[in-house]
């Protein structure tokens, strides 16, 4: 049986755009282009564009766009690399696939992303780099974590995978720091058919750097010389020319976002569960809706039983998963906690105010029973 409230529905994104794909369909099979070429360059233009900076490098996957920027910048073996725990596990993989070590940072208790404190705190003598991640479509006080980045000379690279569109202070997302990494996996507020990411910087080296990284190590315009050793993490053209069409639909997406997130919002202002908190100064894009309580086992069973599909992201903070538990140093209080309570509610542009009504209705019900229950 098909849920009352899905969690998320694709193919309402893909309707729109299935005239301007069909037709840019028959151009890839004419061109027979399907590695590179004009499609792949078209996106990287706009994305570049679209996110305010000079430089776009599509690649693979988003894990992979972290990876690599931190290998274009040198950063390896013997150095660390700031991670909050509370995020998707590619933002701690990446570091410990270049070698370097993730060094894992608390969070703010109210926004549940990264703070300046948690960043200081977490810097030594070995840290290069920390990984910003703007979870759930969400930013940090960019200004106050750059001023504390900058004093301790580490680099900030910007996982913005959960956050395209969104920004600090009219400042694109992944145009801040040193670098922006981005996934089009198929679930994201800009999602491709299949594996996609991207890098976007105005560092031209290193933009460079990662062009040749992505392709073999290729030195630019020689088939087989080869001047560093790279991978296989190219952006498919097919997936550029789907992130084309959707790009132009990205803004009015992410409104309906926002338009749900208010009403989610505004349903649960005083109870009986509580709304992560947004940062004054962010415009964020709600790639999650989230939600938590103490209560959360019951209550997405319960929800679930009445047809209405949750997630929760993430079970278990990075420093407590088993192959990072060797990078912990210490309990990180926030991430624990949440990882306990957070519920991730239906959340997609083509949500109907019938159905978040219905999400809300259902949230207080669940939870007035158990009060009644007690009493
Ligand atoms: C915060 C975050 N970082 C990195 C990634 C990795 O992206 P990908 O799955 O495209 O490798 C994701 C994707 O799920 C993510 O949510």
């Amino acid at each position: 049986m098909s849920p009352v409230v899905p969690f998320l529905d694709l193919a309402a994104m893909t309707r729109e755009i299935r005239g301007t794909l069909d037709q840019g369909w028959e151009r890839l099979l004419d061109t027979s282009q399907f590695i590179g070429g004009a499609a792949v360059e078209e996106f990287e233009q706009a994305w570049a564009g679209y996110c305010g900076v000079r430089h776009a490098v599509g690649v693979a996957n988003g894990t992979d766009a972290l990876e690599l920027t931190l290998t274009a910048l040198g950063i390896g073996s013997g150095d660390e690399v700031i991670v909050p725990a509370n995020t998707f596990v590619a933002s701690a993989e990446a570091v410990v696939l270049t070698g370097a070590t993730p060094r894992f940072a608390d969070v703010s208790p109210k926004t549940l992303l990264l703070t300046p404190a948690d960043l200081e705190a977490a810097i030594t003598r070995r840290t290069r780099a920390v990984i910003v991640v703007h979870l759930y479509g969400q930013m940090p006080d960019m200004d106050a974590l750059c001023r504390t980045a900058a004093r301790a000379g580490v680099v900030i690279i910007e996982d913005a995978a959960q956050a395209h569109g969104a920004s600090w202070r009219g400042r694109p997302a992944g145009s801040i720091g040193q670098a922006g990494c981005f996934s089009f996996y198929p679930g994201k507020n800009l999602g491709a058919f299949g594996d996609a990411g991207a890098v976007v910087t105005n560092d031209a080296d290193l933009a460079k750097v990662l062009r040749v990284l992505r392709d073999h190590g290729r030195t630019t315009g020689s088939h087989y010389r080869h001047e560093l050793v790279g991978t296989n993490s190219r952006l498919d053209a097919l997936q550029a020319m789907v992130l084309t069409a959707k790009l132009a639909r990205l803004d009015a997406w992410n409104q309906a976002r926002r338009s749900v997130a208010a009403r989610y919002q505004a349903a649960f202002a005083s109870g009986p569960v509580r709304m992560v908190e947004d940062e004054a100064g962010a415009l964020g894009v709600y790639h999650l809706a989230v939600a938590r309580t103490p209560e959360r086992a019951r209550l997405q069973q319960r929800l679930t039983e009445m047809g209405i599909q949750t997630g929760i992201h993430y079970p278990i903070p990075c420093h407590r998963q088993a192959p990072y538990l060797r990078f912990a140093t210490g309990p990180l209080p926030v991430s624990e906690a949440a990882a306990d309570e957070v519920l991730s509610l239906p959340m997609f542009p083509h949500l109907r105010d019938d159905q978040v009504a219905r999400v809300c209705d259902a949230v207080h019900e669940v939870l007035a029973a158990k009060e009644v229950d007690i009493a």
